[in-house]
């Protein structure tokens, strides 16, 4: 087993590496580890390797930097062979608001991040994968991307597109044999949401979430939101007619605005 994960160096993604890494322990299992903070990947590798005796590639990498994953999905493939699945895991979660020039900046960061950094992911691994005649890609959203949420326009907006891209990227890839699976987690116990001051309905531990992620991706699933309470709120979410969901916004709490220094 082969799997390529950014956002690994914590909350889901790094969960998601440590599912992998029980579910294929001494089974001669690749898992390549993508995120900025180096030490953390670096912590996570020698656990993984330690505990499940499986081997894990760090790279060290901001997901804006698209030459970056190039040489880096370029150097997993030379050595380790085409992954059977690439999970696009790596977000930013601030709050936003539009009045504020200070935030323009968050709104590119976000969109940047968020949206530009699955096709930064995906992109290398394509040409392989359809020589190969198949593969996975797996494209982190949100529920938030279903319907606008006040305070978090950028947030929203950057999940929105992801949801439209990655369904735009399942219909390109299926003459290929390659599946692509749209997650949109609700809330996940995570360092992105343990700053919210807010009630988190059916909120989820990042390990529990890892499992039922593995087994929706093992299914192929085309669009998953989990935990299920959450699928159904997601469908009345994305059914209801604006004026109602206005009305039920109003006194929706606002994500923090933090400082700016994670740009
Ligand atoms: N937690 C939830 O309730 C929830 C709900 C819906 C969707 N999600 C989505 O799930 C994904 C993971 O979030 P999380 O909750 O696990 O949050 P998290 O603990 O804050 O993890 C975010 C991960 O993304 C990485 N990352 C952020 N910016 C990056 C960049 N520019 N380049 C490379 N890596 C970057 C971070 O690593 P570095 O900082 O080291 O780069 C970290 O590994 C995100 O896409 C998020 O939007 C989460």
């Amino acid at each position: 087993m082969k799997v390529f994960i950014t956002g690994a160096s914590s909350g889901i993604g790094a969960a998601l590496a440590t599912a992998y890494a029980k579910q294929n322990a001494n089974e001669g299992a690749t898992i390549g580890l993508v995120a900025r903070r180096s030490e953390h990947l670096q912590n996570l590798r020698s656990t993984l390797e330690k505990s499940h005796q499986i081997q894990c590639i760090i790279y060290p990498l901001d997901v804006r930097n698209s030459a970056a994953l190039a040489s880096a999905a370029e150097e997993f493939m030379k050595l380790h062979g085409i992954p059977d699945v690439v999970i696009a895991c790596a977000g930013v979660s601030r709050g936003t608001l539009t009045e504020h020039q200070e935030d323009i900046a968050a709104f590119q960061a976000v969109m940047d991040i968020n949206v530009m950094g699955l096709v930064h992911t995906f992109q290398p691994f394509i040409a392989a994968m359809r020589a190969l005649g198949r593969g996975q890609l797996v494209g982190i959203a949100s529920v938030a991307g279903i319907r606008g949420l006040p305070g978090a326009g950028a947030y929203s907006a950057s999940k929105a597109a992801a949801i439209s891209y990655l369904e735009s990227l399942r219909v390109e890839m299926a003459a290929s044999n390659i599946a692509v699976t749209t997650i949109a987690p609700g809330y996940i116990r995570t360092p992105m949401t343990d700053v919210n001051t807010y009630k988190m309905p059916f909120l989820m531990d990042a390990d529990v979430a890892a499992v039922k992620f593995v087994r929706a991706i093992e299914q192929k699933r085309r669009f998953v939101v989990i935990p299920w309470q959450m699928g159904l709120v997601a469908k009345f979410m994305r059914f209801i007619p604006p004026f109602l969901w206005d009305f039920a916004m109003k006194k929706a709490p606002y994500k923090p605005r933090l400082d700016w220094d994670w740009l």
